[in-house]
């Protein structure tokens, strides 16, 4: 294992294994001030906590030699010149941003990975025919307003249009939560690179499932990840009183509600495996225990690794919800908040991947199809995308429970720069 080199300002050792310091600093960022909640992991985009987090992790990318910036968007972004300043770059990173309740590794682990890189290049003085740039997108969960892959989408050039019409869960507009960290809605857009100044895009994500685990890998390579869909459910009852509303006369939105998650789990329970069909979120107003419930507002998240799949099972879902709606005499609104195409990850990036992978495990590569969201989905509309996954125990993710290896994530450390190397030698 290449030790990593630079001066750490939260005063970890300076000379680790570039992998296993990077699981330290996650360690690290998993608490309070790096978290909204005392006693849970939530770091929200543009919160206090996501603030925090940036400023530390903009702290160690100068440490380890990078020149550091927020963009537009409010993504932080690490720069490590070429040998001719002002090259292309290939763009290495992950998210910031977290789930409620979240693990410490989700996102995080592939920002600092390349902070490590970094860092270990600076350490050696040495310079590829490019830039390295490592980014920390703003907002990949979609945790504090209703979509989720903004900031990426900022950066891919695809938010020409920013919302003007989203709010998080305390009515605080995305215009609001951005002015208070010095940034405009308006010139979001402006995160847009270009595509000549991006060569390609690595981003190294714990697994999130229990494949490599139950092989016995420690990394593996994800060939494509899957299509998503985001919809909003509002179905609209009447709210009555709980003692005198006879059974027969309700027009109860909780108990539809209970029966269209019902049918939603079914619908995906009949298909491929790889479809998954999940409600994660609802709303019951007005929520007392004696009064029918009078509203309920729910998400649907809808993948499958075939947007045909995902399409068909959308379709039945609708149909079983109005079907039910109709039946129980509660009015249904079922509007489609995002739709992430499935994205394959670039064939060629991918085998240079694999064949770093082979060279540092001595394994045969394990390719795989990645059911979770990904800033890479959304990046592969500026530059081609491959993404490295990292076991993680018991395959759990998007729970505080989250735990990786060090000594896998120093495979995917060694993996990277092999890969980096690679990458440098098959340009002209
Ligand atoms: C992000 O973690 C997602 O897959 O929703
Ligand atoms: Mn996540
Ligand atoms: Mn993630």
């Amino acid at each position: 294992m290449m030790p990593s080199d630079c001066s750490d300002s939260a005063g970890l050792s300076a000379s680790v294994p570039g992998g296993v310091r990077a699981v330290t600093r996650c360690d690290v960022l998993g608490q309070a001030p790096f978290s909204e909640e005392p006693d849970r992991l939530f770091r929200p985009y543009l919160s206090a906590a996501y603030r925090a987090t940036s400023t530390q992790i903009a702290a160690w990318m100068q440490a380890a030699g990078m020149q550091t910036r927020i963009d537009a968007a409010g993504n932080l972004i690490g720069r490590y010149e070429g040998l001719a300043p002002g090259a292309p770059a290939l763009l290495i990173g992950s998210h910031i941003d977290s789930v409620r309740d979240a693990g410490r590794y989700d996102g995080m682990l592939g920002v600092l990975l390349g902070v490590e890189l970094v860092a270990h290049y600076a350490a050696q003085g040495r310079r590829f025919p490019f830039a390295l740039e490592v980014i920390g997108f703003g907002d990949e969960e979609g945790s504090r307003f209703p979509v989720s892959m903004l900031t990426s989408r900022a950066v891919a050039g695809l938010l020409r249009e920013p919302p003007t019409d989203m709010q998080d869960a305390a009515g605080l507009s995305l215009q609001a939560a951005l002015s208070g960290e010095g940034l405009a809605l308006e010139q979001m857009p402006d995160a847009a690179r270009r595509p000549d100044e991006i060569l390609a895009y690595l981003e190294a994500h714990i697994e999130q499932g229990p494949v490599l685990e139950a092989e016995n890998l420690a990394v593996g390579v994800v060939t494509a990840i899957a299509a998503q869909y985001r919809f909003r459910v509002h179905l609209q009852g009447v709210a009555g009183h709980a003692g005198t509303m006879p059974m027969t006369l309700r027009q109860d939105a909780l108990a539809a509600a209970a029966e269209a998650i019902l049918a939603i789990e079914t619908i995906a329970q009949s298909g491929p495996p790889d479809l998954v069909a999940t409600v994660g979120q609802l709303t019951v107003a007005p929520g007392v225990p004696n009064v029918v419930p009078g509203s309920v507002v729910f998400s649907i998240d809808v993948r499958a690794g075939e947007a045909a799949v995902r399409n068909a099972a959308a379709e039945e879902i609708r149909k079983a919800l109005e079907a039910l709606a109709a039946r129980r005499k509660v009015t249904l609104d079922m509007s489609l908040q995002q739709d992430l195409p499935a994205t394959p990850c670039d064939a060629a990036l991918t085998d240079l991947l694999g064949e770093a992978a082979r060279t540092v495990t001595g394994a045969e590569p394990r390719r795989m199809v990645s059911g979770a969201g990904h800033d890479a989905m959304v990046i592969a509309a500026l530059a081609p995308v491959c993404m490295l996954f990292i076991r993680c125990e018991g395959g759990i993710s998007h729970n505080p429970a989250e735990a990786v290896d060090p000594a896998d994530v120093d495979q995917a450390f060694q993996v990277m720069t092999r890969f980096i190397e690679d990458f440098a030698g098959r340009r002209p």
